[in-house]
């Protein structure tokens, strides 16, 4: 294809602005589905694919399409359009989806205005130097604001009001004047011909059939089915077996050119081999540099995971193994807990990846698992010694530390004025320094904060919700480390330290974390024959204690003779007890006390 007639575009909106059903349209008005295959949400096959026991997700799709109105009217042109992951974890391969087009759709909904992932995705868009298209949805809605919102869009992006397309995916409305502006305001993909081949991944999808699928973009040179390719990150060759382009369904194509937007396969079975961000050149003649950009994934939250039923563990590595070929961020390694047993500390991209591998891990697979309180990575700096890197508070350095640093975020945070108040306060409570604040419009308000990762990795998110009725959106992206007065508080049972409980927080928040589990657990944990101090404690300073009180083990003492049922019931409770119950030191404690423990925290 002449890279002339080429447009690489994205659809960035926030969740639910409408872009899956625009994107049918698309699909429809470009007859690349034709109206008795469409269905519903074409792109969206997650659910199929896995019942069909497959997992390509059409992360692009190529589209013809011929100026129908106005200005070059009968000019053809073809389109790809590439999809972009949808939440906060996966910035950088958002990035990278970007990074493989000239232009963006931005989406809003008419009836809702600008949101926070609307926001942080425009900002990383204008980064890789898209140029943007302001467009309103849902205008057939009774509700729908277009005047409104396109003023909001239009002094967000420096335009005129006028030029916001207004558009429905539901009726179709505007949609084929959006695909003719495409067209018109879109740039064509520059890049060398002639040079040596490079094209950038953008994403690597594992299928059982056919091992991993690597959708790529070609920016110099071109590829042809023959060649051998070379990771220019690793220097790893492959045999190609296949290129085409997916317009919906994969099309094999005997190569691509400069601009030119498909996959290939070349029979490796794990998505490590075939890395997002990555550069992908010819053996024979390969380029001497790799594309900017590149980045290892880094896992930025961790926490174990435990099977309930301990005799799980072997199950559980299997499916891990089996997630892991799909998801090149995700780590893991074993570990031993004396509260939960044998499970894994694993490495997610943030809370939301952890739990969608808890999900998969539960509903796929058929796992019931118990997670511990995720915790991210601090750096620390011993006294005159070595900087370590600490994944699980258990291992945090006993001896002086001389520093210690942690992960922060830079969040956006939508909300309307009247919640701005409490927007900063629970900000502050968490840590955060604002860095900016901005008007969109006159009720709507933008702020940028700083926060450190562990602070909005809990219940950051459902805060923000309940404290702005539900009205303020949040998005953030890793914004480097900083320096803090991070110390790890310890929860002795009896004198022993319960490894699962450690944790490492803030020092002005030590007191309070140590006096909610102790509390919490002297609530959980029955009593023993003897006196149990439960205590939290920093080094060796005691900050909180409770007491569960001794009692006689005689369940029945309870029931002051009369009723027989009750005493049986009792009798086997206590029996059932007895199976799941850990020794802690000289304690015994049921893993349900744990697993509620670290359930509410
Ligand atoms: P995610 O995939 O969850 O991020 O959402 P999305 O942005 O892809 O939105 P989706 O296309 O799933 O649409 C969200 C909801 O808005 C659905 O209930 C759609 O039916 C509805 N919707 C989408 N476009 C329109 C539109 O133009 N008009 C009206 N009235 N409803 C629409």
């Amino acid at each position: 294809t002449d890279p002339g007639a080429i447009r690489n575009f994205c659809i960035i909106a926030h969740i639910d602005h409408g872009k899956s059903t625009l994107a049918d349209r698309m699909l429809q008005l470009t007859e690349v589905v034709d109206a008795r295959q469409m269905r519903a949400q074409y792109l969206d096959r997650m659910d199929i694919e896995r019942e069909r026991g497959i997992t390509i997700k059409s992360q692009a799709v190529r589209m013809p399409w011929t100026v129908r109105e106005g200005e070059r009217t009968g000019e053809s042109a073809v389109l790809n359009m590439i999809d972009t992951p949808g939440h906060v974890d996966f910035t950088y391969e958002v990035s990278r989806s970007l990074a493989a087009c000239e232009g963006a759709i931005l989406l809003v909904d008419a009836a809702q205005g600008i949101e926070a992932q609307t926001l942080a995705n425009l900002y990383l868009a204008m980064e890789n130097d898209l140029q943007i298209i302001p467009v309103l949805n849902k205008i057939d809605l009774p509700a729908a604001q277009p005047e409104k919102y396109a003023e909001e869009l239009a002094h967000l992006i420096g335009c005129e009001p006028e030029d916001c397309l207004k558009v429905s995916g539901k009726t179709g409305a505007g949609v084929a004047h959006l695909l003719d502006e495409v067209v018109r305001q879109l740039p064509a993909p520059k890049g060398d011909a002639d040079a040596p081949a490079r094209a950038m991944i953008f994403d690597s999808v594992y299928d059982i059939y056919r091992g991993v699928v690597t959708y790529i973009r070609v920016i110099d040179g071109k590829i042809e089915a023959r060649d051998r390719i070379k990771m220019m990150s690793t220097g790893a060759v492959h045999e190609l077996l296949e290129i085409g382009v997916i317009s919906p369904e994969m099309l094999k194509g005997p190569a691509l050119g400069v601009g030119e937007v498909g996959y290939l396969i070349t029979g490796v079975k794990d998505v490590r081999q075939s890395r997002v961000g990555d550069t992908v050149t010819i053996n024979a003649r390969p380029a001497r540099e790799a594309l900017g950009g590149y980045k290892d994934p880094r896992p930025m939250v961790y926490s174990g995971l435990y099977p309930i039923d301990g005799s799980d563990y072997p199950a559980l590595r299997e499916a891990l193994d089996k997630l892991k070929l799909n998801d090149a961020a995700l780590v893991y390694e074993p570990e031993s807990s004396a509260a939960l047993g044998f499970g894994f500390r694993c490495g997610f991209l943030g809370l939301l990846h952890l739990e969608i591998i808890q999900e998969r891990l539960e509903r796929e697979f058929g796992l019931d698992l118990i997670s511990t309180a995720p915790n991210v990575v601090y750096r620390v700096q011993i006294e005159g010694g070595d900087e370590v890197t600490v994944t699980n508070p258990s291992e945090f350095p006993a001896g002086k530390i001389a520093s210690i640093w942690e992960p922060t975020v830079r969040a956006t945070i939508l909300a309307p004025n009247d919640y701005v108040g409490a927007v900063m306060e629970l900000c502050q409570g968490r840590r955060g320094q604002l860095k900016g604040m901005d008007y969109l419009s006159s009720e709507r308000v933008e702020l940028r904060y700083t926060l450190p990762l562990a602070e909005i990795i809990y219940d950051f998110f459902d805060q923000l919700k309940s404290r702005t009725k539900g009205y303020a959106s949040l998005d953030y992206e890793p914004s480097g480390e900083q320096e803090s007065d991070l110390v790890k508080v310890d929860i002795l049972l009896h004198g022993d330290p319960v490894d699962a409980f450690s944790a490492i927080v803030h020092k002005d928040k030590a007191y309070n974390y140590g006096v909610t589990i102790a509390s919490k657990l002297q609530k959980l944990i029955p009593r023993q024959q003897f006196e149990v101090p439960i205590q939290a404690a920093i080094g060796s300073r005691i900050i909180a204690r409770e007491t569960i009180r001794a009692i006689r083990k005689d369940v029945l003492a309870k029931c002051y003779g009369g009723d027989i049922s009750r005493k049986r019931k009792l009798l086997e409770k206590q029996k059932e007890g007895k199976k799941r119950m850990k020794m802690v030191g000289r304690v015994e404690v049921p893993q349900e006390a744990f697993i509620a423990a670290l359930n509410t925290s």
